[in-house]
Parts: structure tokens; sequence; C-alpha cells
């Protein structure tokens, strides 16, 4: 933790666990504020006010200098990507137990490329390293809700519903 008081996270979202994992890994160095920012687009898609919001305070930055950074670089996103966000975690303890499987097998099921969104705005599919869930290996996240033990039946099922039904 740093010396001064962090921010809490804007929502009981476990996506911010990831987040402040980033920032934890750089010891809250100003610095950190490209990486983080990239694990708020990887985790949740898109970057909103008030994750830039919290990235800024927690790391100490100028809001405008956020901000700055957020709309320089093309590979961050202000809106939403879709309706609905599946990240697979690939950090070590989820890449031993296969991950990249569950990876494969969504992009072909979506017919996009991790870090893509389907063309009709229903599902983007991301990638995270680490959510701080490894005993519960291999995990992903259907929009907020934490899943563990992920059978890739069980994820294929949970895409379809959104990709078809929703
Ligand atoms: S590596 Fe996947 S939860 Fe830690």
């Amino acid at each position: 933790m740093p010396a001064y008081p962090m921010p809490p996270p804007p929502s009981d979202d476990k996506r911010w666990k990831i987040v402040n994992g980033t920032m934890r890994r750089q010891g809250y160095a100003r610095h950190a504020l490209i990486e983080t920012l990239h694990t708020v687009q990887s985790s949740f898609g898109y970057l909103d006010d008030t994750a830039i919001r919290f990235v800024a305070k927690s790391l100490r930055v100028p809001l405008s200098q956020a901000y700055g950074v957020a709309t320089f670089y093309h590979h961050f996103s202000l809106k939403p990507p879709s309706k609905h966000t599946c990240t697979i975690c690939i950090g070590t303890a989820c890449y031993i137990k296969r991950a990249d499987k569950l990876v494969s097998a969504a992009e072909k099921m979506l017919k996009i490329k991790a870090g893509k969104s389907t063309p009709d705005g229903n599902v983007s599919l991301m990638t995270a390293r680490c959510v701080g869930a490894c005993g519960r290996a291999p995990v992903m996240l259907a929009d907020e809700d934490l899943i563990g033990l992920v059978e890739p039946a069980a994820m294929l099922e949970h895409l379809e519903r959104w990709a078809v039904h929703d």
C-alpha cells in the first residue's frame, strides 16, 4: 500500500482487484499510469470517467494527464465495447490449467480474436493477467461475476446465451 490514503474502488466489481494488482506491482509509481490504464481496458473493455479518475487518484497523477494518455493512444476506448464482457484469466496459475484452450474455444465460437467485440455489439472477449483467484484456476469473469474451475463446455454455453439470445 502507498503511504497516502488510497481511494476506495469504484464498485465491488472484482475486476478492480486486477487493476489494483497492476498498481501494486509497480509500487503505485506514477509511471504505472499507462500500464494501469491498459489493465482497465483489458479487464473492462474500455475506460470510463470513473475508471480514469480512480487510477489518477490512486497514482496521484493529475486528472488531465490521465485523460491525456487515455485519449492519445488509439488502443484505449472510452466507450463500452458491447453489452457483455467475457474476461479469461491467462495468468500463470490459469495458464497451467489450460486457460489458452478456453481462449481459443471462445475465439472460435464468437469468431473474434481476444481483445475484440462481436460485430453485433453483444460480446467482448478479453484476457487478464491474474484476477487474484489462482486457487480456483482456470478463472473467468462473466461481466462482473467471477467463475472458477471453468469447464470449456460451461463457458461456451454462457457465451452462446449472450451471443444468441441477448
Ligand atoms: S492466474 Fe488466474 S487467477 Fe491468478
